[in-house]
């Protein structure tokens, strides 16, 4: 199994071109199935990318990845049931659900089981499916999803501002009869660029100055070419080495805009930042200083994928942190890994109490799901000594050449 060999102490310096977004990328994959065929451009190099494509593959289309750019073409042939270990390959596999639905007017998939984040259930995504038309049966935990009157649209209120369900409805409702109003619907960049990926395929799909999502169900999609937005959890995540190093790194290939909530947290830690249009550059302090009260929301609000990195930041910031998580229930998993290493962490539920120490030292680690890995790597990046990370496949499904791009900014780290 391969690991990271990570010696840390030495400050991040340099430039560093951002790649596209995970969580735009995996729904468009989905809504591809939906369309002719697809170009979509920035497109990163993942596991879970690798997996969307396998999934593809299966449902009748045929795909191509070369330099960035993923073609997906519909081939015809294939399956609306995915197999449950395509599904088990990939947590977000649930997106493909309106896609297939949408596709065949009928999908066949395993339930998600619970992952590490928490149990994430996909009630949200059910309910709102049923009121598009869908029959869904659960039972020995597969969904047999019909529409025996076909799609069409309704008006539909989200409990909770939920991505995966909100991707879902506008897979489904994209090609359905009639209108849906979708409201307390999600607001991310990666929601706004799957709407621009289907809209210029030839969906209808608007955005209501109260937030709700109008979209007018059209006869068919065609093909089209998109370039995915960049990545800005990972964005976040290279910019906490550089902060936690005691470094200078210039991001480019970057949207500021979609970190309007997380770059003033950085600032309050003591970095100086500089953005211009698609760039970040940063600037760090020998030492940080503490990032007061971080409470993860939905967009626009401070990212909860954000949240694991920034917490390794206060892991040896001067004073006291505290993070309020509200998203997800287990997203602490790496603190164990982390007073390991010496950092002072009190989790209660989901706030975490964060004492920074001057000193962290390097440690053998597991890492325990995609973001608590990289808080570990970030950790490490930092800590005296040499420390060694296992299961590093975790931060392959969100990170395109993790090691490598670090090695550019003068990390020690290796893969073994
Ligand atoms: C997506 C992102 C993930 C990010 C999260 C929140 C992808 C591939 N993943 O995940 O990186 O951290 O948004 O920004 O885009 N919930 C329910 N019932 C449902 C659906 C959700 O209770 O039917 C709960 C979840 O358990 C969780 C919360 O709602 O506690 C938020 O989930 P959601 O916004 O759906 O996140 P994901 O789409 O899974």
């Amino acid at each position: 199994m391969p690991e990271y060999l990570i010696k840390g102490g030495t400050p991040l310096c340099g430039q560093l071109a951002v790649h596209g977004a995970k969580n735009a990328a995996l729904p468009i994959l989905a809504a591809a199935l939906l369309c002719g065929r697809s170009v979509i451009h920035n497109c990163p190099d993942l596991t879970d990318v690798a997996a969307a494509r396998n999934i593809l593959h299966y449902l009748g289309c045929s795909t191509t990845q070369r330099q960035g750019t993923v073609t997906v073409e519909f081939t015809g042939g294939g399956d609306y049931r995915i197999p449950d270990r395509l599904m088990r390959a990939m947590r977000s596999s649930i997106v493909f659900l309106g896609a297939v639905i949408g596709r065949y007017g009928m999908a066949e998939v395993s339930m998600p089981g619970g992952c590490e984040l928490g149990p994430r259930p996909i009630d949200m995504h059910l309910a709102a499916l049923r009121k598009l038309g869908v029959q869904i049966d659960e039972s020995g935990g597969v969904l047999r999803c019909t529409t025996p009157k076909g799609l069409h649209g309704a008006s539909i209120t989200l409990p909770f501002p939920s991505v995966g369900a909100t991707e879902n409805v506008m897979l489904a409702a994209c090609l359905a009869r009639g209108e849906t109003r979708l409201s307390n619907a999600a607001r991310e960049p990666e929601i706004t660029d799957l709407a621009d990926f289907l809209n210029a395929a030839g969906a209808d799909i608007r955005f209501a100055s109260d937030g709700s999502i109008l979209i007018t169900g059209v006869q068919a999609l065609t093909g089209c070419e998109h370039r995915v937005i960049p990545d800005r959890i990972a964005a976040s995540t290279y910019l906490s080495a550089a902060a936690v190093t005691g470094g200078e790194i210039i991001l480019t290939h970057v949207c500021p805009d979609h970190l309007s909530a997380v770059l003033p947290v950085f600032e309050e830690a003591g970095c100086t930042l500089v953005c211009g249009a698609d760039t970040i550059g940063l600037q760090a302090p020998q030492r940080l200083n503490s990032l007061g009260t971080v409470r993860t929301m939905p967009y626009p609000g401070f990212s909860t994928d954000a949240q694991s990195t920034m917490l390794s930041m206060a892991a040896l910031a001067r004073g006291t942190s505290v993070f309020i998580e509200t998203i997800f229930e287990s997203r602490y998993k790496q603190v164990g890994e982390l007073v390991r290493m010496g950092a002072n962490i009190r989790v209660e539920g989901r706030v975490a109490v964060v004492e920074g120490v001057s000193q962290l030292q390097g440690a053998v680690m597991s890492c325990t799901d995609l973001r608590g890995g990289a808080a570990l790597a970030v950790a490490a990046l930092a800590a005296k000594g040499e420390s060694r990370l296992r299961q590093i496949h975790h931060i392959a499904r969100g990170y395109e050449n993790f090691d490598l791009n670090l090695q550019k900014l003068g990390a020690q780290i290796t893969r073994v």
